[in-house]
């Protein structure tokens, strides 16, 4: 038994070391091979409940929770903020002392509001694992899931490769920051250069940007930032392009969805990841994506569905990732 990830919380894969990282996917790849060889992991976390408290819908996150911890003999319980005492304010503080007594482990989405503080709250008076499930900043088991299709697709070997992190335009709602966040800091870290394009009131968080820096500094990365998806295609291992909001920029809503538009005004294939774009890219580079995604509008048909797209494998290892986490943080496998 390997213990030392045993009542880890997971905040943000900054707050994990690369060497934990490292075990994390190594558990999820077993969990991944023995899953499709008939193998069954149900003992792992037998009787043990896994909360999930949600402020927002999700498909993958809560599913493949839910999931996984069945294929791990335990339980999932889904919560969410009207369906419980938080809906009358009840503190993090008091909703996690209660749920500590009941379960091994718990995760949490919540984007706006704060979350992360929320998360950070709940994590001091916990006395079981706190996963967060994303909030506005991070959204860490689905980088890990992604980092987990990279290393998949190039047999572990990344150094030196590049990879895209593009916004896209991206219609009808202000997604939060957390997804290209969570990239920039956690990709350089294991070795790939990342390279961000944003137009200019796309920026991340200066807080963010600095840590990316001095993170693929201290692991010999790159890491740049660029004005243009094209530009940031040219030679590109991996292509990872999602929209967000102008959250650095504006606050007004109305303001934020009207610059979203304005990067598709007469019909602007600029912040679109379409085939010409993939054609710039190296010949056996990947497409990637969290989802879910808006077909035609920030991503053609032709390159989701075509053979570059790593998606739905990208989407499934959402599943062995999750039951990595929570085996090692509830049961220190
Ligand atoms: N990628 C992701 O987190 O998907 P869901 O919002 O469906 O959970």
């Amino acid at each position: 038994m390997y213990s030392a990830l045993k009542g880890k919380h997971l905040l943000s894969t900054q707050d994990w070391s690369v060497e934990e990282i490292e075990r994390l996917l190594s558990v999820a790849f077993r969990f991944k091979e023995e899953r499709n060889l008939g193998i069954y992991h149900d003992q792992v976390l037998r009787a043990k409940t896994f909360f999930m408290l949600f402020f927002e819908e999700s498909t993958r996150t809560r599913n493949a929770f839910e999931a996984g911890i069945h294929q791990l003999g335990g339980h999932a319980h889904f919560l969410t903020e009207k369906g419980s005492q938080i809906e009358h304010g009840e503190t993090a503080k008091d909703t996690i002392k209660v749920l500590s007594r009941y379960g091994e482990g718990i995760g949490i989405r919540k984007t706006y509001g704060p979350g992360h503080k929320y998360m950070r709250e709940m994590a001091a008076h916990s006395s079981i694992p706190v996963v967060n499930m994303q909030c506005e900043d991070y959204h860490p088991t689905q980088v890990l899931a992604d980092l987990m299709t990279i290393k998949e697709k190039y047999q572990g070997q990344l150094k030196n490769r590049k990879m895209v992190v593009s916004w896209t335009s991206a219609p009808n709602y202000i997604r939060p920051l957390s997804m290209a966040q969570s990239l920039v800091l956690c990709m350089p870290r294991l070795g790939l250069d990342v390279t961000l394009a944003i137009p200019p009131e796309f920026k991340l968080k200066p807080e963010v940007m600095a840590q990316a820096r001095k993170n693929a500094e201290m692991a010999g990365s790159k890491f740049e930032v660029v004005g243009s998806m094209e530009e940031a295609c040219k030679d590109a291992d991996v292509v990872y392009a999602k929209g967000w909001g102008p959250i650095m920029h504006t606050e007004d809503e109305k303001e934020g969805l009207a610059l979203i538009d304005k990067y598709r005004k007469n019909g602007s294939m600029d912040w679109v990841v379409d085939q010409r774009k993939m054609d710039l890219t190296k010949p056996d580079s990947i497409y990637m994506h969290c989802m879910p995604f808006d077909r035609d509008i920030e991503v053609t048909s032709e390159v989701v569905d075509g053979p570059h797209s790593k998606v739905y494998d990208e989407a499934e290892n959402r599943l062995h990732i999750m039951k990595a986490i929570m085996a090692t943080t509830m049961a220190g496998l």
